[in-house]
């Protein structure tokens, strides 16, 4: 088997691509689907559950699938900048892959308002970063109004290379289960994977790879759930800074993503997606990002008031690697010991532990 090539190369025939583009990939994609083993055992949860650890991405989110297409596009079309607004995750992988093509990154994020992690990405992989005095919906309305001025390509996914890219990962389940699952849940922010994901599902199954389509299931925060109250949040708040966002620009195709597969598009917790974060990181040893828990916090509501037919085929697609947010371990993880150096201290302490 030869090794992997990076989404464009391994799905080639699904994308505009010609033997013109430059391919720029830090091959990305071919991420671990894993079956859940305690955590639906802990809860008494009657589902095949999987995990889509898309945190496993060279940049270490989902963003890399849309970016090595948006910037292998830009470099094609002579573009020498990008710029984007970002949560976090957009801003260190567009970065990273301008980093790799050669050209120049602008990103715009929320100051104070973004994982430690996330942030460092960027400054280290030498894009200019602007902090802005306001939130991701700001800066992608200032990011627009940009790009209307200068010659700078626009990657955030309201750039259609990004869905485009993006729609591998239903692919890549359907390769890895021999099927589509029964549903497919996703946190929810701009409103952009959900609706790349559904395309990709619909396509593979024109293609005949597949003859089943999977129910999305979309999960906003409680704090900034604009498409579950039908209309835009003034001022999102959530722990999970990456879907703080009050007017995702792909509001309509995630709306009719729900709508065409016969889904639902529903709200959780931070408390939710906190207890679903640390689950996922202590029963089955996978540490993601606070956002990409609320996949699995919404599909732990949905079970509880009875949505699924017990034995259902579930994939919960973990969108970041935890990681880029260690502060938000502190909030929910015992603090480690502190004893002196010497061995009877430690081991009077290890024999209470046994
Ligand atoms: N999960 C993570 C970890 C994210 O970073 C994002 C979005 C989402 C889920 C939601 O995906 O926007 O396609 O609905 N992050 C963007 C960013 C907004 O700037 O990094 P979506």
């Amino acid at each position: 088997k030869s090794p992997w090539k990076g989404i464009i190369r391994e799905y080639y025939e699904f994308f505009p691509v010609n033997e013109k583009t430059p391919i720029v990939t830090l091959l990305e994609g071919n991420t671990p689907l894993i079956k859940v083993n305690n955590l639906t055992k802990q809860l008494n949860m009657e589902l095949e559950l999987y995990l889509k650890f898309d945190g496993a991405n060279p940049t270490g989110s989902f963003k890399d699938r849309g970016m090595t297409l948006a910037i292998s596009k830009a470099l094609e079309e002579g573009s020498r900048a990008v710029i984007c607004a970002s949560t976090g995750n957009t801003s260190a992988s567009a970065s990273a892959y301008a980093a790799r093509a050669g050209i120049k990154a602008i990103v715009i994020i929320p100051e104070g308002k973004i994982a430690t992690g996330k942030l460092v990405q960027a400054m280290v992989h030498g894009a200019t970063v602007i902090q802005i005095k306001g939130n991701f919906d700001q800066a992608l309305n200032i990011v627009r109004a940009i790009v209307k001025e200068y010659p700078i390509t626009l990657v955030n996914s309201i750039n259609p290379y990004r869905i485009e890219g993006q729609k591998s990962a239903a692919f890549e389940v359907c390769d890895q289960l021999g099927q589509a699952p029964q549903y497919h849940a996703l946190p929810v922010g701009n409103a952009g994977n959900i609706s790349a994901y559904w395309k990709g599902y619909k396509e593979y199954k024109e293609k005949g790879k597949i003859n089943n389509l999977p129910k999305m299931l979309g999960f906003q925060a409680a704090g900034a759930a604009p498409i579950v109250l039908g209309k835009p949040v003034e001022q999102p708040e959530t722990i999970a800074t990456a879907i703080r966002i009050g007017n995702p620009a792909s509001w309509a195709t995630a709306v009719q993503a729900r709508d065409e597969s016969g889904g639902t598009i529903d709200m959780v917790t931070d408390e939710e997606i906190l207890k679903a974060y640390k689950m996922i990181a202590s029963f089955e040893g996978i540490f993601c990002e606070p956002a990409s828990a609320a996949s699995v916090a919404g599909v732990i509501k949905l079970y509880k008031q009875g949505y699924f037919e017990k034995g259902s085929t579930v994939v919960c697609t973990l969108t970041g690697n935890g990681l880029k947010d260690p502060d938000t371990v502190f909030k929910v993880s015992d603090i480690p010991h502190v004893l002196p150096a010497n061995l009877d201290n430690v081991r009077a302490f290890v024999e209470k532990l046994l």
